[in-house]
């Protein structure tokens, strides 16, 4: 299988990433996968430009984004992946914004090809609230005839009001773990 993970956050080896280290774990243990990571804070990627630009069409036709940054790398990426996980922690109650940037420069191949068949994967770390960002993966995966998982951590302790590592959450790790091991050998429902 191929395996696409655009990472969020610009914490490496932080609570999301942990997340999605113990989710290619869970598929590795199944059998050999390709996997590609992405770091959107460490990407060159310009904002999409919108109605001032268009030259993709919006349609996500055949035309593609003209800008030439390090999206170019990704749009295959995406086409290719059988499996794409998305781990971000929520930022203001939506995903980080190196990892909406890339997002919205995604609108240039919103299509079948690109978001159709697939498994997407979400993994989230979260002090209060982590609704929307699942709420918006499942509406894209459904209109795409893609499958949508998720798996959402606190990793705040509201009595003490302070952060806690995601080791203190093992049974979500293990949840990551399991997740992998179960798409991997096709019964990750
Ligand atoms: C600038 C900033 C904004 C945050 N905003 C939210 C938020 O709106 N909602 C929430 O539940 N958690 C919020 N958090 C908490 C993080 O999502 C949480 O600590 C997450 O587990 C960090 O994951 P990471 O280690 O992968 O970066 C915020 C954290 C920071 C640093």
């Amino acid at each position: 299988m191929k395996v696409l993970v655009l990472h969020g956050s610009a914490r490496k080896g932080g609570d999301t990433d942990a997340l999605a280290d113990h989710f290619l774990a869970g598929m590795a243990e199944a059998g050999r996968h390709e996997v590609r990571h992405f770091y959107a804070i460490d990407m060159n990627i310009a904002h999409c430009r919108g109605a001032t630009c268009m030259a993709c069409g919006g349609d996500g036709g055949t035309a593609g984004c003209v800008v030439q940054d390090d999206m170019q790398s990704v749009y295959p990426a995406l086409r290719e992946a059988d499996v794409v996980v998305l781990a971000t922690p929520m930022f203001w109650g939506y995903m980080t914004s190196q990892l909406k940037t890339l997002f919205d420069r995604l609108e240039a191949v919103v299509s079948p090809q690109y978001f159709g068949r697939k498994d997407f994967v979400l993994f989230i770390g979260y002090r209060h609230y982590y609704g929307s960002m699942v709420e918006w993966l499942t509406r894209i995966t459904r209109a795409f005839d893609s499958r949508c998982h998720s798996v959402v951590c606190q990793t705040y302790d509201p009595k003490t009001q302070r952060d806690v590592p995601i080791t203190d959450t093992p049974e979500r790790l293990e949840e990551a773990f399991a997740l992998g091991r179960r798409i991997a050998v096709g019964t990750g429902v």
